[in-house]
């Protein structure tokens, strides 16, 4: 009897942000997004280059595949498009024209086009949008058992749903539907506050602690018809999305008392207050829901995921605050997500394999589950490139790199495989002291091209995190937010109290201050030895030098830029930028000694820095 072993192949494409995962025999082998090999932020295309890489991780060809999952049902999705542009004509018909041939063309023959791409003749299985972000919260998860909660902006016709995972199955209890979502309520904020939809939506959260909730009372008089139990209605009068082509339509800015603002343009109170505004109702919304699903449910733990739990104030609010015992939220929240999610569902469902679950440990691998380099590769990069640098051993290459930190240096750091879902997580990541009360402003301007008042995360070691933060669980995917512990905050000052928006900025608030957002709040990464065994030796190391545990971890991109994927995006984004120091695995490199950088592409442009 041969033990051949089955091969799923889990692709997300056509909508946003596309992504391709394998499973061999259950287990996680490979996932990634499109995004990182073709350097198209949010790539939505086919995702031809990430299963290029999912099956060369797995050693296979399309041949040797079981099955092949596609996480949603185009059918369906084209159903409520058609139905949406076309109930509203005329202003509909126009976004239909817009939108309609493409999906004609790309999307409604999607098995066909699937099948021709793989060139695969096997079996294929179409899951729905918010059971594969269901599965992609249950079935990963530490849990035996554990309500579900999926919410995002829409998917075919559903915009959030609620259910229970139990053992090798999930079940979706009820959903709620377009054009009723939070997902996209949260989207017109971004629109209307001058961020881009899609990826804008972390911005907003960022800015909201600067502002004062004071159309919250508006919000829920005109736009939400909020009820008990989490569920609600918006007021399609105030919204563009269904018969046009924006978000937000006049009826809406005359409410708020003003146009949109025009993207890049200074940010005002206002916008920020409208920021805050939108994230309260957000996790009003977040609350009651986890509460309903908690009473339905009878549950102690509950698993999320959809883009809206990447909102990690609002998730770090129902653990706080909320009925559940215990939270996991799936890395790859968004609809990358899904070809995971997709994947496992056939694993168990349709092949009726059991899930083996070790409590207290994911099946995530730390979501270091992209490409890795090898020494000889990133060497034969850095030669064909000039740069100069240096082979370190494992321990002098800590010690150097943790050195470096503390003298305020701010250094690349790319290290194993690339990290599936939307966060660095020490892989592709660039590492600042989190002490120093200039790190927060130099990250954002000269590393990031980014706006002044975005808040950094900290990476801390998992012993340590309740000695600095308000919390004492595990946060490996940075997807909770808890307070700076009390005794480190630093109060304000009478004269401070009087600031306002972003002058507050420049006030230190605790003894991390790069790592503590306006209200104390910080985006908290733990660091396990036994699933980042580097990434945790050089925070150990820098502790040992300083006292202090925690990092400051960005991602390692540019505005605008998807995270590096490869030595070469790396070492680019290195010499683009002001990084003080790359680590590339064994490799280090400083800037002072490299050759001078001969810029070949208009980037700037074509990431909108300019
Ligand atoms: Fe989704």
């Amino acid at each position: 009897m041969g033990t051949k072993p089955q091969l799923i192949l889990g692709i997300s494409a056509f909508y946003h942000d596309s992504a391709a995962c394998l499973l061999r025999d259950g287990e996680i082998v490979a996932a990634a997004q499109e995004e990182r090999f073709t350097r198209k932020k949010g790539d939505a295309s086919y995702p031809a280059n990430a299963v290029a890489y999912c099956l060369k991780a797995g050693g296979i060809t399309t041949r040797d595949l079981t099955a092949v999952g596609f996480y949603d049902k185009p059918i369906l999705k084209f159903e409520r498009i058609l139905d949406t542009y076309l109930g509203t004509a005329p202003g509909g018909f126009r976004q239909f024209l817009m939108a309609g041939p493409l999906w004609v063309k790309e999307k409604l023959f999607t098995e066909r086009d699937l099948r021709s791409k793989l060139d695969y003749e096997g079996e294929m299985l179409f899951a729905e949008h918010h059971e594969s972000h269901a599965a992609s919260a249950f079935f990963p998860s530490p849990f035996e058992e554990a309500a579900l909660l999926t919410m995002d902006g829409v998917g075919e016709w559903a915009t959030a749903s609620f259910g229970v995972g139990k053992g090798d199955d999930i079940e979706l209890l009820k959903e709620l539907f377009w054009p009723d979502s939070l997902g996209l309520l949260y989207s017109a904020f971004t629109y209307y506050t001058g961020f881009k939809v899609n990826s804008g939506e972390y911005k907003v959260m960022g800015l909201a602690p600067y502002g004062e909730p004071r159309f919250v009372q508006l919000i829920y008089d005109h736009l939400i018809d909020l009820r008990d139990d989490g569920s609600f209605r918006l007021n399609q009068d105030y919204f563009g999305y269904l018969d046009g082509l924006t978000m937000t339509n006049e009826k809406f800015h005359r409410l708020f008392g003003g146009p949109p603002r025009v993207p890049e343009t200074k940010l005002s109170q206002r916008d920020m207050d409208l920021a805050r505004s939108v994230q309260d109702v957000c996790e009003d919304v977040m609350m009651r829901m986890a509460r309903t699903v908690h009473t339905v449910t009878g549950q102690e733990n509950l698993c999320l995921a959809g883009g809206v739990a990447l909102n990690c104030v609002g998730n770090g609010k129902i653990l706080r605050d909320g009925p559940f015992k215990r939270l996991w939220i799936q890395p790859a929240a968004g609809d990358a997500g899904g070809a995971l999610g997709v994947a496992q569902l056939i694993w168990h469902r349709h092949l009726k394999q059991p899930r083996k679950v070790t409590p207290g440990r994911d099946a995530m691998r730390g979501a270091y589950l992209g490409p890795a380099f090898g020494d000889a590769e990133i060497e034969a990069y850095l030669k064909s490139v000039g740069a100069v640098y240096h082979r370190l051993e494992r321990q002098p290459l800590l010690e150097t790199a943790a050195k470096l930190l503390a003298d305020e240096k701010i250094v690349g750091w790319f290290n194993g495989r690339m990290e599936f879902g939307p966060r660095a997580l020490g892989s592709r990541s660039i590492l600042g002291d989190p002490r120093s009360p200039r790190m927060q402003a130099q990250m954002n301007i000269k590393i990031k091209f980014r706006e002044g008042f975005r808040p950094f995360a900290p990476s801390v070691l998992r012993e340590r995190v309740c000695d600095w933060f308000e919390m004492d669980v595990d946060s490996p995917y940075m997807l909770l937010v808890a307070p700076v512990k009390k005794e480190r905050q630093i109060p304000m000052t009478v004269d401070q109290r009087k600031l306002w928006g972003l002058d507050l900025l420049n006030v230190p608030r605790s003894d991390i201050p790069a790592v503590t957002h306006i209200d104390y709040s910080a985006r908290v990464q733990t660091v396990s030895r036994d699933v980042s065994p580097d990434y945790y030796d050089l925070i150990a190391q820098f502790e040992r030098l300083t006292g202090c545990p925690v990092v400051v971890n960005t991602s390692f991109n540019v505005r605008g830029e998807p995270i590096v994927c490869s030595p070469g995006d790396a070492h680019t984004c290195f010499m683009r930028t002001h990084i003080d120091a790359l680590v590339l695995g064994p490799f280090l490199l400083h800037k002072s000694e490299q050759p001078a950088w001969k810029e070949t592409q208009n980037w700037k442009q074509e990431f909108q820095l300019d």
